[in-house]
Formats: structure tokens, C-alpha cells, sequence
């Protein structure tokens, strides 16, 4: 026997040590638990209890379905006098006294296991009654004092859970007069605060949570243990593992199962309910019933990649003549994006509209007016919200989620804390249940939390699947918008979705599969920009204008270095050196010291610019040394297609490399051994993106 067990099962130490035929005896059979719940309606939450207590073989008494409740809401405590009403009259029925009876809430509760250890863990209480504890005292403080003091544990009594001997509770149960929208809670608190009472009915509270977990006040405490692909809450204060968890008061607890019931992951987010559960997929859809889908795309804010967003919008792999779009933007800098895509690709769809930030809707009222315009079109069968800084990896997240056939889940996005950004919903629920205007204004709470409040308090749940891979959210943070490429600055703030977009589609695999060329002796040639990356530097480069020759020929040459002018713009001057200098060291320090073996660097780099060769302007570049210990010299387009001629000569090994690639870099010594020169561009514009390495 480990200490472990030791600590959590006291009386199993005991019994181990009596004859068996005793500790059988002692042992309250299985078939004398009945388990007793309120139910007016038939919640999400109240079928994942059923579920739950299914999977551990309790036998459920369900009271009170199909009536309406008059108990109370979860805003307007207390309540919960219809439920001792029903309960008072139930019990009353029972006949069998040797009976013993589970009380509990069921909405906002599972179990985590079985009827043996309850009935086990009751005995040792030692009381004909066991309530569930609470550490804040609710609804009346003024009873604090009246509250017996316990040296461990939690001193308030919790009326979501109790189990006592039938005859205790119906003697507990004979004084209630109640009224339906009377408080549960001060009812049972006050028979347990009069010690007269106590002692008679005989009660306690099971103040270490060895039986009950009621997590309101108590999230810090609980803790969630994994082993054996189950898992089970435990109480670190107390070192239990309760039996059943009861997510009450404000804490957000959503607990799943998987679909063989086994609790795969619980999530406990303070801000929104996140459940997470593998589903069994139903059958795929087929061509010809796909569901109509509205699709609400949310801007915010001056957001990356936006223009990636709509291409991948435009891969997304469902028929778009079952798709409605839904566009708000709420700040103007994206909307010659939006007007760009629409243009191009807008009428595939089945309708389009857009509210720009002339309309002077908030994230909020834009949300709403999305969901209305679902809920009031009745070809509308599904929304899609999605924020414009999700990224959508997944193709096929459209049907996935469909076929999930839930009223509303979302799929599993990557960044802590922004989970709910996106969700899913069924029209059908937005017109039955969810036919509040205003889902997502709050006073306090941000849209999406709003949301998942006001969805939860109608005891709708929310789902998150997480069986597939779909995708991430973007940070916004820190986003320029002052440059004509603002992305090309996001290699800090959004590294992966930067490397997307502007590394080369093989530069993964070029040690792999030996894709680097040696042009020339120690001069290697392998693909790193993307054919965007290029244009787009480009662009921004023409955009800013300021190339250096004629008057400003001068200042360009720093102290010497640049010992041969060309016509260039540095990458300071348009304060990409911070981002360039991490390009270099991500993208180009690996194959430096892969090709130079022994060699390590920092990247560090005074000079970096662009060159811009034109017959008429400065078509060549004569014989030079660099002013690096390593040149790397990017092509940013394309011999043959965007100018004629150009190259580079090594004159020392008479080797040229004419016909450059666009987005492929060369890279060579820059003293002493590659004395080179730049061949003329006899037509067109050559750009070439320079950078003299370790100085
Ligand atoms: C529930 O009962 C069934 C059949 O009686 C049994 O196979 C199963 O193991 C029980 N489950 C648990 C968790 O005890
Ligand atoms: C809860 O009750 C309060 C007061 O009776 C009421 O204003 C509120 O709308 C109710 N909330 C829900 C979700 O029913
Ligand atoms: C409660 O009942 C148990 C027997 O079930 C008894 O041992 C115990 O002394 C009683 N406690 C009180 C306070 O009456
Ligand atoms: C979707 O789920 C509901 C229960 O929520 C079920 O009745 C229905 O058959 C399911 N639909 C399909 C196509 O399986
Ligand atoms: C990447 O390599 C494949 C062959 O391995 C080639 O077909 C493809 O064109 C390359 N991509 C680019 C952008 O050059």
C-alpha cells in the first residue's frame, strides 16, 4: 500500500486488515443508490451528466421534465425552492427506507466516478447526510458566525449536491413550506447552522471535497490528473479526488467526454466555456446537399496578411454558390483589399455584402447584424463568423464543422486565450434558442466573450473540436501601416505566416535534396524569396523613390565602405534593417555554416540594399572587392522576362553566373579571393537585393 492511497483511502487500510466477510458487510450495496435530479429542460449540459452517470452505472431518477421552471436563473439568485418541491414530493413516495439518495444538480455536473467509491466515501463520513461544501458562504453572509467552525477545509454547506439515508432526508425535507423561487441553499443552510437539527437529522458537510467538488472559489484548488488516458480532477489542497464535479457559481467548467465517454481533456478557462471532445464524424456530405452558409468575416483592425486571407478564402473547399458573404470593416485601411478581392472574385458567390467604416458599427453591433441577417434569411443555414486574423489552414474546415452536427462549435484555432475568436453556429439555434439581437453586447465583456456568456446562460453548449488540425490566429500587434507592404515588416510579430508568404516554396528542403549549386568555386546559388517576397520588395522600393545617384551620389558612400557607388536604396532607409538582419540570420546563417564549415555568424551587416540596374541609368558594376567577410547578392526578378543581360563575373576563376533566378541567392566570400563584377543589363531593370556580411 503506497502512501499515496494511504492518504486518500483511510478506511481501505482498515478493511484490508478485518476478515473479508466484515468489510463486505460494512460495504452499502451498489443497488441501494438511487440518484435524484431536476430537470426542466433537456440541456446540453443536462445530457452530458446522463452521459456521465450512464457511463458509470448510476441509476438516475429524473424529476420535473418537461415543466416549466419557476426556480430561478443564474442571474437572479437565489432560487431553487421548485426543486426541494419536487424532491420533497418524490421522496415522499419511496418506501423502500433503506434507500440511499444522491441530490444533485445536473446541469453543470458530472461524475467522475462510480457508485462504489461515493458509497464508500459517504460511509467514512460517518453522517447520516453529507452535503457538498462551499468555501464562500452564499446567500445570506450575515450566517458566517452562526457556521460551525471546521478545522480543515471548507465551513459552508452547498446545496447542488447531498446523499444521506432516505429517512434522514425526508425528516430533513418535512419542514420545507417553500415557495418555488425561494432560495434551496438557505434552506438547508439554516437546518445545518441550528444545532439542534444537525444533530437530530444528523448532517455534515464533506468540507475536504472527498465526495463533492464544487468549483466555484475553488478553481485554484483543482487540478486536473491525467493517467491511463482518463482523467480526473483532484483537489491539491485536500489531496482528494472527488466524485463528483459541479461547476456552479461563475466558473466556466465545461467537461466533455469522449464518444466512448472517457474525459479526454478538460479545459478551465475563466473568461468562456471551452469544451473540448472528439466526435464521431457522421457521414461526409455529398454534392447535392450542401447547406447554405453565411459567412461573416469580421476587420477590426490593420491587420497582416489580410490579402493571404482572402486567397485562402477562395481555397476554401465548399461550393461558393452555397456561400453568402458577410464583410465588415470596421477601419478603412483594408478596404482597397476587400474591394480588390470582391471585384475579382465576388460574384462566385452567391450574394456579397459589405458594411465599411462609414457605417459606424462597432465589433459588437456588426456581429449582431451578421446573425440577424442569417436568422431573417431563410435560405440561411449556417454562420460562420470569422475574424479576419484567423487563419485558416484547413480547406475543408467548412464541411468538417458542418458534419460535426452540432448547434455550435467552433473549430480549435492555436493562441492561448483567443480561442472563441471564431465559432460555428446552426441557423436553426439562432432562430430557436439564441433569438436575442443582442448576443454580443456586454457591459463588461469583449464580443466574443459576451457571446459565449449569453450562449452559455441559455445552457446551449459550445464545442471546440480539436480533431483536426485548422489553424491560427495572427497577432495584430505591432502592425505598421505606414510602408505599401506592411507585411513584409511581420517577421518578428508573425514569423510563420512571414515565412508563408515570402520564403521560397523549397528553401525547406535544400540541404535535403542538395538543391544548393556551386555556380562558381566557394560561390553557392539557392533558392529564399518567394516570387512575392520579391515583388514586393521591389514595390516597396519604387514606392519610397528615393534612390541614391546624380545629386545624392555623394552621401551614399559611408566612410569609405562602399567603395564602388551604384544606384541602390539601403534597407535602413525604409527601417527594414531590424527585420533583414533576422532574415539573415533565420534564413541564411544556417547555410553559411553549413558551406563554410567552422565559420559561425551573427549576421551582423552595416551595408544592405538593393541595386537597380538600367541601361540608361547604371547598367554595370566594374571589377570590385565587398566589404564583407560574405556577400549575399538575392535576384528579386527575373532574366529574360523583366530585363535582358545582367550577372555576376568571378574574375579570379573567369566564372560568370548569367543567367540569375529570381528569389535565388547568391552567396560568396566577399575579400581577398572573389573579386567580381556586376555584367551590364542591356534592357529592362535588374534588382538585386546586396548584403555585406560580418564586415
Ligand atoms: C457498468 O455495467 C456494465 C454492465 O453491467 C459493465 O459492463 C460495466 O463495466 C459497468 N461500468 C462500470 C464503470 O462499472
Ligand atoms: C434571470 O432573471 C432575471 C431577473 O428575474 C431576468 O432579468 C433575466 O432576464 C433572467 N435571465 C435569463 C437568462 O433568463
Ligand atoms: C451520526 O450518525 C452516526 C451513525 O450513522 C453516529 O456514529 C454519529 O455519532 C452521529 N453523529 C452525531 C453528531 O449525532
Ligand atoms: C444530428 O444530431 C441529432 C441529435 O442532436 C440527430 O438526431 C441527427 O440524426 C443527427 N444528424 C445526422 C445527419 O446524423
Ligand atoms: C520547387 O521544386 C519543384 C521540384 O522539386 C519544382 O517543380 C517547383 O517549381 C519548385 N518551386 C519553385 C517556386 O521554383
Amino acid at each position: 500500500m503506497t502512501l499515496w492511497s494511504l492518504l486518500l483511502f483511510p478506511g481501505v487500510i482498515v478493511c484490508a486488515l478485518l476478515p473479508l466477510t466484515q468489510c463486505e458487510e460494512q460495504r452499502i450495496p451498489e443497488e441501494k443508490l438511487l440518484v435524484v435530479t431536476v430537470a426542466t429542460k433537456e440541456t446540453d449540459g443536462f445530457r452530458r451528466f446522463l452521459r456521465s452517470a450512464k457511463h458509470f452505472n448510476y441509476t438516475v431518477q429524473v424529476l420535473g421534465r418537461g415543466q416549466k421552471w419557476k426556480g430561478g436563473n443564474y442571474t437572479s439568485a437565489p432560487g431553487g425552492g421548485q426543486k426541494v418541491q419536487l424532491f420533497k414530493a418524490a421522496v415522499e413516495e419511496m418506501k423502500n427506507e433503506e434507500r440511499i439518495i444522491l441530490f444533485i444538480d445536473s446541469y453543470d455536473v458530472v461524475f467522475a466516478s462510480g457508485p462504489k467509491e461515493l458509497l464508500k466515501k459517504f460511509q467514512q463520513a460517518k453522517h447520516k447526510v453529507v452535503f457538498s461544501s462551499e468555501s464562500l458562504i452564499w446567500p445570506d453572509r450575515h450566517l458566517e458566525d452562526k457556521h460551525p467552525h471546521v478545522r480543515e477545509g471548507n465551513r459552508f454547506l452547498g446545496s447542488g449536491g447531498f446523499i444521506g439515508y432516505l429517512p434522514s432526508i425526508k425528516e430533513m425535507l418535512s419542514d420545507w413550506t417553500g415557495e418555488d423561487d425561494e432560495s434551496d441553499q438557505l434552506f438547508f443552510t439554516k437546518i445545518y447552522i441550528d444545532p439542534a437539527k444537525k444533530k437530530s437529522i444528523n448532517i455534515t458537510v464533506d468540507n475536504k471535497c472527498r465526495l463533492f467538488q464544487n468549483l466555484h472559489g475553488a478553481l485554484d484548488e483543482v487540478v486536473l490528473k491525467f493517467e491511463d488516458g482518463r482523467v480526473r480532477a483532484r483537489n491539491v489542497l485536500y489531496d482528494t479526488l472527488p466524485v463528483i464535479i459541479h461547476g456552479n457559481g461563475e466558473t466556466k467548467l465545461q467537461i466533455n467526454y469522449l464518444g466512448n465517454y472517457i474525459p479526454n481533456t478538460w479545459t478551465f478557462e475563466t473568461g468562456c466555456t471551452v469544451c473540448h471532445e472528439d466526435l464521431h464524424p457522421l457521414t461526409a456530405l455529398t454534392e447535392s446537399e450542401y447547406p447554405l452558409v453565411m459567412i461573416g468575416i469580421f476587420i477590426q483592425q490593420p491587420t497582416p496578411f489580410v490579402a493571404v486571407f482572402f486567397e485562402r478564402l477562395l481555397k476554401l473547399q465548399y461550393p461558393k454558390n452555397r456561400l453568402k458573404l458577410f464583410i465588415h470593416s470596421q477601419k478603412a485601411h483594408h478596404e482597397g483589399q476587400i474591394s480588390s478581392f470582391l471585384q475579382d472574385h465576388g460574384s462566385l458567390y452567391e450574394d456579397v455584402r459589405l458594411f465599411g467604416h462609414e457605417e459606424d458599427m462597432d465589433g459588437a453591433a456588426s456581429r449582431n447584424l451578421g446573425f440577424d441577417m442569417c436568422r431573417k434569411d431563410k435560405d440561411c443555414d449556417y454562420f460562420l463568423c470569422l475574424d479576419i486574423e484567423v487563419v485558416l489552414k484547413n480547406e475543408n474546415t467548412l464541411k468538417i464543422l458542418i458534419e460535426q452536427n452540432r448547434s455550435i462549435v467552433a473549430p480549435m484555432i492555436t493562441r492561448p486565450g483567443r480561442l472563441w475568436s471564431n465559432f460555428w453556429g446552426a441557423a436553426s439555434i439562432l432562430r430557436s434558442e439564441l433569438t436575442d439581437q443582442e448576443l454580443f453586447n456586454s457591459h463588461i465583456l469583449d464580443p466574443d466573450m459576451a457571446y459565449c456568456h449569453n450562449v452559455r446562460n441559455k445552457g446551449i453548449f459550445m464545442y471546440v473540436t480539436n480533431v483536426h488540425s485548422f489553424g491560427r490566429i495572427l497577432s495584430t500587434e505591432n502592425y505598421p501601416t505606414n510602408h505599401l507592404h506592411n507585411d513584409l515588416w511581420q517577421i518578428f510579430e508573425n514569423p510563420e505566416d512571414w515565412q508563408e508568404r515570402y520564403i521560397h516554396e523549397n528553401y525547406t528542403r535544400i540541404m535535403k535534396d542538395k538543391l544548393i549549386e556551386t555556380p562558381c568555386p566557394d560561390v553557392y546559388w539557392f533558392p529564399v524569396f518567394s516570387d512575392i517576397a520579391c515583388n514586393h520588395l521591389v514595390e516597396e522600393l519604387e514606392n519610397f523613390g528615393k534612390w541614391s545617384g546624380g545629386d545624392n551620389r555623394d552621401t551614399r558612400i559611408q566612410g569609405g565602405y562602399e567603395n564602388v557607388p551604384t544606384i541602390d536604396i539601403h534597407l535602413n532607409q525604409i527601417n527594414f534593417d531590424k527585420e533583414w538582419q533576422k532574415f539573415l540570420l533565420e534564413y541564411i546563417a544556417p547555410i553559411t555554416e553549413k558551406m563554410y564549415p567552422g565559420y559561425y555568424t551573427k549576421a551582423q551587416f552595416d551595408l544592405a540594399f538593393v541595386v537597380r540596374y538600367k541601361p540608361d541609368e547604371q547598367p554595370s558594376l566594374k571589377p570590385h572587392h565587398d566589404a564583407s567577410t560574405f556577400t549575399i547578392n538575392l535576384a528579386l526578378n527575373q532574366v529574360g522576362l523583366d530585363y535582358q543581360g545582367g550577372g555576376c563575373r568571378f574574375l579570379r576563376y573567369d566564372c560568370s553566373v548569367d543567367a540569375p533566378r529570381k528569389g535565388w541567392a547568391l552567396m560568396h566570400p566577399g575579400r581577398l579571393t572573389h573579386y567580381h563584377e556586376g555584367l551590364p543589363t542591356t534592357a529592362g531593370v535588374r534588382y538585386i537585393a546586396v548584403s555585406f556580411v560580418d564586415p
